[in-house]
């Protein structure tokens, strides 16, 4: 009886609880070092008024082709009169107009106050500004931050004017509030005294205001969201944007020219989704961002189409190449090559390492297919071949050029070209393109990703779009993510990257993905699937789930992918080895498990011993898979368990994971993990 209960209890056990079992080889291939990436593009001012420090809004008056001059931001202050001004002697070329301000009345403070983004966080801290001016004016002027509220004043400095009535003359201040705001509704301002002005009224233009910035560069980024980024481990950048290089013409597309050097030379972006833009945010902003987070770069070069479907002919090409080409020599040449010398005179005389380059954006989109024919026809090729022919040496790769479509796309891509594949889709689709990549014969970087709507909600624009990142959405992604560090290592790929961590060159089939677009201000945008939200109070700053999901499989490099079985639902799952820790890993997703019910692990790795010590890390979402982190309730729905797992004495782990799970084992290895080194 009490044996038969037993066999029973035993039986009932196997069957309730069959496990997953996964044996995992000891000979797998080199992996091109899979990045997980980010892409920026200004949308949703996450640019100007997101990433870019700056504080003050509409600084310079620029214009732009979608984009007259305007006193947007900017208000009187004790009847002011404020007036744009085209004066004959601007402060710049690429600053023509100005800020008139004139007094209503000849004595007491007159001046002009700027909303900035929709607000300005007020600190105890260090805040660099600076104006420029035209006009007689022998007092002082005052620098303010203020409650726009309350009007309360939380700090002022005084700054002596040196104006001139006929010449531009800058003023520079430090601004230390005594006092942090209880809120971040302030406005910035400028007062002078109106006895002391001798010309009728004065000129102003590029009125800057920074609080402290990442790593404390100079017109740098805004530290929260910097910080927020570097933690979730990206390893590879793609910049400058998507649609935004394109531009909405080909008078408009994103020149990188007029995006370096001072800021009084830079004449401002027309952007493409719905507000202008200052190019502060420039090539070499980029550049530096890519260092401080030690991330690898993929140069996005302007290809001859625009979002109107402008299409470079194929003898007026000529003209971009060498655009590209420049671009390419400013950012790794020589110090003492053409443009490699003028990047050592902003600064950096360090050539950076460039070894991706992509020839446009999505050419299979605008303009299609007269867009697309042309760039299979002429413009990749052209590019392809000029870049190659300048950079590129077969035994030792030294610029590998990308193409901004995939296989999928149409374009049968020439060697030694790689793809480029962007989906924004429901998670579903990720489920049924597991397998997409494992036969693709050119080498690809997944150029942006992520899930937009709902299971069985239709595409693009329709309205059903989330509200946030989701939670079963993120999921969807993390099989993605999995999907493709499987197809990391292919040998039949021809391109090579060099793999840093091993520092040496392997074959990739599959190189990266970029999360896109990454960042959302909560007070203008379109695009609602981003991993942070952010205002500009920075208590609003939050990691979408989508954030954990990627820092969790990011946090976990695999230097080597390893053979195991290849039988996924409801379990997809990557296993490798990091050969400079020689820790052995599994990440893994659960994707609807059958009736929602946990699914049993059993895991061994040919070569790992028993009684081997293993991290287990899992990650958990709310019971509702449309759970989000709503930036204005501050609650993260995603819930972190971290266990120790001992492999029993036949060498296998056995662990439980939950529905709608993502997770990662990890061995100890011989060494400590080297993220930073990557
Ligand atoms: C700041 O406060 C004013 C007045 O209460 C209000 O109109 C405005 O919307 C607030 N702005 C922000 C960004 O909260
Ligand atoms: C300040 O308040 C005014 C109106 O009360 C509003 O138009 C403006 O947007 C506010 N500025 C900020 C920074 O919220
Ligand atoms: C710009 O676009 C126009 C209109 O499509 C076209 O006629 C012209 O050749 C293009 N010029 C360049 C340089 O791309
Ligand atoms: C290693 O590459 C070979 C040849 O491309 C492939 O068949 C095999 O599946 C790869 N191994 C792993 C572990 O992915
Ligand atoms: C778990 O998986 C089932 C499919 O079997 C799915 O319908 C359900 O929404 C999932 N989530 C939870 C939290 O149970
Ligand atoms: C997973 O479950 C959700 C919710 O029931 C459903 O919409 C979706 O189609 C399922 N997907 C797969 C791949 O089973």
């Amino acid at each position: 009886m009490t044996v038969m209960k037993q066999l029973l209890l035993g039986l009932l056990a196997t069957t309730t609880a069959a496990a997953v079992s996964i044996r995992v080889g000891s000979q797998g291939n080199a992996t091109g070092g899979f990045h997980y990436g980010l892409l920026h593009e200004d949308i949703d001012n996450s640019g100007d008024g997101g990433l870019y420090a700056e504080l003050i809004r509409n600084r310079a008056f620029q214009s732009s082709q979608g984009y007259p001059s305007s006193l947007s931001g900017w208000h009187p202050i004790n009847g002011a009169k404020l007036s744009l001004n085209n004066l004959d002697e601007p402060l710049s070329k690429a600053l023509s107009t100005s800020m008139n301000v004139a007094p209503a009345s000849p004595k007491g403070q007159v001046g002009f106050s700027n909303d900035g983004y929709w607000g300005m966080d007020v600190k105890v801290q260090k805040y660099r500004g600076s104006f420029w001016v035209r006009g007689d004016y022998r007092g002082v002027f005052t620098a303010s931050l203020q409650s726009n509220i309350t009007g309360e004043r939380f700090g002022a400095t005084q700054v002596k004017s040196r104006s001139r009535a006929n010449k531009w003359v800058e003023h520079e201040f430090v601004l230390t509030p005594s006092k942090s705001a209880p809120s971040s509704n302030n406005t910035f301002a400028i007062t002078f005294e109106a006895a002391n002005l001798k010309s009728a009224s004065l000129d102003f233009n590029l009125i800057s205001l920074f609080p402290p910035t990442f790593k404390g560069r100079k017109n740098g980024l805004r530290i929260d969201l910097v910080e927020a980024l570097e933690q979730f481990h990206p390893t590879l950048f793609r910049l400058p944007g998507g649609n935004m290089l394109e531009g909405r013409t080909n008078t408009s597309y994103w020149d990188w020219k007029d995006s370096i050097g001072p800021l009084k030379d830079r004449p401002g972006f027309s952007g493409v989704w719905g507000y202008p833009q200052t190019h502060g945010l420039g090539l070499l902003e980029y550049l530096e961002f890519a260092e401080d987070l030690n991330m690898e770069l993929i140069l996005g070069v302007y290809a001859g189409l625009s979002l109107n479907g402008d299409i470079t002919p194929k003898d007026q090409l000529q003209q971009f190449i060498d655009d590209a080409l420049d671009e390419i020599e400013f950012i790794r040449g020589p110090p003492d090559s053409k443009w490699g010398a003028v990047r050592a005179q902003l600064g950096h005389p360090k050539p950076w390492e460039l070894k991706y380059v992509e020839v446009g954006n999505e050419d299979w989109l605008a303009g299609a297919p007269a867009g697309w024919n042309s760039y299979k026809d002429y413009r990749f090729p052209m590019f392809l071949e000029a870049i190659n022919k300048a950079w590129f040496q077969p035994t030792n790769p030294d610029i590998q050029v990308i193409a901004s479509g995939s296989t999928y796309d149409g374009h049968d891509i020439p060697s030694p070209g790689a793809g480029d594949y962007h989906l924004y889709g429901e998670p579903d689709a990720w489920v049924r393109d597991f397998s997409k990549f494992d036969n693709v014969k050119t080498p690809h970087i997944i150029g942006e990703m992520a899930s937009t709507f709902p299971n069985g909600g239709t595409g693009w624009g329709s309205g059903v779009l989330r509200p946030f990142p989701w939670w079963g959405g993120s999921i969807g992604e993390a099989v993605a993510l999995i999907s493709y560090e499987r197809n990391a290592d292919r040998v039949f790929g021809a391109l090579f990257v060099c793999n840093k961590m091993l520092d040496r060159f392997v074959p990739f089939n599959i190189l990266t993905s970029l999360q896109a677009p990454i960042l959302r201000n909560m007070n203008r945008w379109q695009w609602s699937i981003t991993m942070l939200q952010f205002a500009a109070d920075p208590a609003i700053t939050t990691r979408s789930t989508s954030w954990y999901v990627w820092e969790l499989l990011a946090a976990h490099p695999i230097t080597e992918t390893l053979p195991a079985s290849t039988d996924f639902k409801p379990l997809y799952y990557v296993t490798g080895k990091n050969e400079k820790t020689q820790g052995h890993v599994f990440k893994a997703a659960v994707y609807n498990s059958t009736d929602g019910a946990d699914v049993p692990v059993s895991l061994t790795f040919d070569g790992v011993a028993a009684g081997t010590t293993a991290e287990l890390t899992v990650i958990t979402g709310p019971k509702d898979p449309y759970g989000v982190n709503d930036p204005f309730t501050g609650v993260n729905i995603v819930q972190t368990t971290k266990t120790t797992v001992k492999s029993d004495q036949d060498g296998i782990f056995s662990f439980k994971l939950p529905n709608l799970s993502v997770a990662v084992l990890g061995t100890k290895g011989k060494r400590k993990a080297i993220r930073q080194q990557w």
